[in-house]
């Protein structure tokens, strides 16, 4: 039996889980890190943060699995897309990575559609200028921090600078490297216009590839501090969400996922590229060779019920320590308990401003119709449903744009919950399927190794054979009746604030 690795750096923590041949999870490990916030709306993580929980977590998949080092035929990534990460002459990080949900480059964007002007940027990139996508970030250092700009050699994405500290090549590949506003998604390759008219020297940028091709070997130094075998092949991987895509079986026209991590994206499978023009949602290479995916992603869905964790649920978070359970499933079984609408009290998951379909970085966190009546329990049934209706904000703009399907796949943590699931079948009338093998990313990463390895012969023929769904939790039609009205309030509140938000910036 042969064994594959998939390496999911995540931004709460890196996953890695071992699996075998025929895809089913042997050993698994996380370990998790901080998030810097040094400003109301930046986000940074440490590169070598990344690197301490990808070593730790490979040995001890590697101890708890039994598996002989040997015996593992590949390696592939899934990682949290868009962070910067800019090395020296020598390899050596220069600054922490300005990540994913970082909101700091709303002048830098202006600066890239003045350049390269609105509509060219999105016919090349097929994606308008976002703040938190990485040509932003780097002309914020550029204009910022001069000094480091001047040291800069390579810029990498997060698990780009693993797979570098593991093979000791540098690279990039498609389905991340779209998500970065300087590739041009019909050749799948870097745009020189993009890059001309940003002055961004293309030396600075590696090769791209394909997600499923072979990127190197693990090093010897690699090798002894992971225990790893030296020369043990390791592929390119993809953008958590791509990735995801190949976790759950996403690969074909026609189906879709939604995955409640961190963020939450909503994520179709397309053969063509499909493009929204305003840039509500976005649209990316896949991780399938040739292939596509049009997606949308809420910044703040997981992030939010952490958020309300970490400040509301202390003993919650105690108890479960002490009987060896999850908070989050002590909390969901209490939010089961407070009726539809949360008694009238209704979140908006803003808390890192917010992406598709706001495009509003200045948007922030509000608990419309609080009142003496509410505890904290009506305040998590408000977070959690507050964060499936940004998500059908986003299934209506693909809806808008023709990208249709029935069901839909669910993964990442929220995905693993009954009572969050419910929802997303309630407020998106969809049946909502789960995969039996939950690692979704990391599975994908996995799949993705065994393409690159020739141990299976696509992506499309590892999903068929190794991909296997549970019967789907259907929306019940009064619960969407009774969503609808909340749901309605919901979308009439960001406009009418939309400019207190600015001003609030501002002060
Ligand atoms: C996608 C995005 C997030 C991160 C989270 O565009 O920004 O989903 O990849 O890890």
């Amino acid at each position: 039996m042969k064994y594959l690795i998939g390496i999911d750096l995540g931004t709460s923590g890196t996953k890695t889980v071992l699996f075998d041949e025929l895809g089913k999870a042997v050993a698994s490990s996380t370990v998790e890190y901080p998030l810097y916030q040094p400003e109301n709306g930046w986000a940074e993580q440490d590169p070598a943060d990344w690197w301490n929980a990808c070593t730790k977590t490979l040995q001890s998949v590697l101890a708890d699995s039994k598996v002989s080092a040997k015996d593992i035929a590949g390696i592939g990534f899934s990682g949290q897309m868009h962070g910067l990460v800019m090395l020296d002459e020598n390899g050596e990080v220069l600054r922490r990575s300005i990540i994913w949900c970082d909101g700091r480059t709303a002048d830098e964007c202006a600066e890239i559609n003045k350049l390269v002007g609105v509509t060219r940027l999105v016919e090349i990139t097929a994606n308008a200028a976002l703040t938190s996508f990485t040509a932003g970030n780097i002309l914020w250092v550029r204009n910022n921090e001069p000094d480091i700009y001047k040291r800069c050699r390579y810029i990498l994405l997060p698990k780009d600078y693993l797979r570098y500290k593991l093979t000791g090549k540098i690279g990039a590949e498609v389905a991340d490297a779209s998500g970065m506003n300087l590739l041009d998604i019909n050749t799948r390759s870097w745009s020189g216009e993009v890059l001309s008219k940003l002055d961004i020297d293309p030396k600075l940028l590696p090769d791209v590839c394909e997600s499923a091709d072979l990127a190197g070997k693990i090093t010897a130094e690699a090798a002894a501090a992971t225990g790893l075998v030296e020369g043990t092949p390791v592929v390119y991987g993809a953008g958590d969400n791509a990735a995801a895509a190949v976790g759950t079986g996403v690969v074909d026209d026609g189906k879709a996922f939604i995955t409640l991590g961190t963020s939450g994206v909503l994520y179709a499978h397309s053969n063509k590229v499909s493009i929204d023009t305003t840039g509500r949602v976005n649209s990316f290479c896949a991780a399938v060779p040739g292939a596509n995916a049009v997606f949308g992603c809420s910044l703040a869905a997981g992030m939010s019920l952490q958020w309300l964790r970490n400040n509301f649920f202390l003993p919650e978070m105690k108890a479960a320590e002490g009987l060896g359970q999850d908070p989050y499933n002590i909390m969901t079984a209490q939010a089961e308990r407070i009726p539809i609408g949360a008694n009238r009290l209704i979140f908006l998951p803003y808390l890192m401003g917010e992406r598709s379909p706001l495009l509003d970085p200045n948007a922030r966190g509000v608990f419309f119709g609080l009142s003496a009546i509410h505890s904290k329990y009506d305040m998590l049934r408000a977070v959690l449903e507050g964060v499936v209706y940004a998500q059908r904000q986003i299934l209506d703009v693909l809806s808008d744009m023709g990208v249709t399907f029935s069901e839909i796949y669910a993964t990442g943590g929220g995905g693993s919950s009954p009572v969050w699931r419910q929802m997303i079948a309630d407020v998106l009338q969809l049946p909502v399927v789960t995969i039996q093998n939950r690692e979704g990313p990391a599975l994908g990463a996995a799949i993705l190794a065994g393409v690159g390895t020739g141990l299976y012969k696509s992506v499309s023929d590892a999903c068929k054979n190794i991909i296997k769904t549970n019967p789907a939790q259907m929306p019940i039609k009064e619960n969407s009746v009774r969503y609808k009205g909340y749901y309605e309030l919901y979308s009439e509140l960001y406009p009418t604030m939309k400019g207190s938000f600015s001003k609030l910036a501002g002060l």
